[in-house]
């Protein structure tokens, strides 16, 4: 059995506008190892949910995606998520995948009983009986933290806090036991001690249930406290990817860097945060050469006409970059 349990290659996703290909995720490659949690940071825009919806075939009708997403199931057989038709995908995703998003409300549906609506995915994906779904239900809803949870069965969405809704959601993405989590931003719409509680609650069922995950999110500190490893994504393209404490230690693209160094920290000057340059909306990046290179403070000649290719810093750490931070220069105090 292959120790990694998804493997996005070559991933490219591109929308139709104005009668014209714009590629909005550029030849992405990520592994996800089986019972580990990937991170996927990047400012809006990057590209983040696209690259999640291509996984779970879920890309609006304007986008197109070309390249390869290996499912290793775990009887040994491999699967290109990308190449099957709607019916077999469903087939492996609805049972193998589940996904959170980002906005609870939006994927719920009002009208529903939150327990009918977590039942749905078993009835359909497990062809369980609905008295033997309705008692899964109400032991998942327990085990994500819903309180009273055959009481809550019969609650509409609207009668639950936002914090429940998350849990709710990820009840829902959980019933069927699935072998990878994608949770999309799963924790924006929440305060922050909700935030760290929903953080607690997947890395938990992740360690429990000895599931892989894909979280998906812009906020460095959602990352620190959920994954093992990290992909920076900037306009489409990996610029890093390294092993949590490694990537927040040594960040060697100044593209990390810049976002590590915009966290606010406790006993810093509150006068001075740095912050990223910002280039004007309407550019689509540098096309020839690197994406960042227009708000870079390390850019040379080389970085406007042509991507560098990706560099081992070892200890599993590469990056994308002519001008890297070197360690001493990146080092966090
Ligand atoms: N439904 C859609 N139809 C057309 N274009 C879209 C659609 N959704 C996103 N896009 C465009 O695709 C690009 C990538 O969007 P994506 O949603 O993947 O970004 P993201 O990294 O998830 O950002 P965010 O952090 O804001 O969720 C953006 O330029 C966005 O405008
Ligand atoms: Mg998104």
């Amino acid at each position: 059995m292959s120790d990694i349990l998804l493997e996005i290659k070559n991933l490219t996703v591109s929308l139709r506008r104005k009668r014209k290909d714009l590629p909005i995720v550029k030849g992405v490659d990520i592994d996800i190892p089986r019972g580990q949690i990937i991170g996927l940071v990047g400012e809006s825009g990057c590209g983040k949910s696209m690259t999640a919806r291509s996984v779970m075939g879920i890309l609006p009708p304007s986008a197109s995606a070309a390249g390869s997403i290996i499912w290793h199931d775990q009887d040994g057989s491999s699967t290109d998520l990308l190449a099957l038709n709607e019916k077999k995908l469903r087939k492996i995703c609805g049972a193998g995948i589940g996904m959170i998003f980002q906005e609870p409300m939006s994927s719920l549906n009002p009208m529903m009983r939150i327990g009918d609506q977590v039942a749905e995915a078993l009835l359909i994906h497990k062809a369980a009986d609905r008295r033997e779904a309705k008692d899964r239900v109400i032991s998942i809803l327990k085990e994500v933290g819903i309180p009273e949870p055959a009481v809550r069965y019969r609650s509409y969405p609207h009668e639950l806090s936002g914090g429940m809704r998350q849990r709710v959601m990820i009840a829902m993405a959980m019933i069927c036991e699935p072998g990878l989590l994608i949770a999309d931003e799963p924790t924006t719409a929440l305060d922050v001690t909700t935030e760290s509680q929903i953080l607690k609650l997947i890395r938990q069922m992740c360690e429990t249930r000895h599931m892989s995950a894909l979280v998906i999110t812009h906020n460095m500190g959602v990352v620190s406290q959920l994954c093992d490893r990290v992909y920076v994504m900037y306009m489409g393209r990996i610029m890093e990817r390294a092993p949590m404490g490694e990537l927040f230690s040594h960040p060697m693209h100044p593209y990390t860097q810049g976002l590590l160094s915009s966290i606010p920290r406790i006993g810093a000057n509150p006068e001075y945060l740095e912050t990223i340059p910002s280039v004007s909306l309407d550019t689509d990046g540098n096309s020839e050469g690197c994406e960042f290179c227009l708000r870079c403070s390390r850019d040379d000649r080389r970085c406007f006409f042509g991507h560098p290719s990706e560099d081992d810093a070892g200890n599993g750490h590469y990056f994308s970059c002519f001008n890297p931070v070197q360690r001493t220069e990146g080092e966090n105090e």
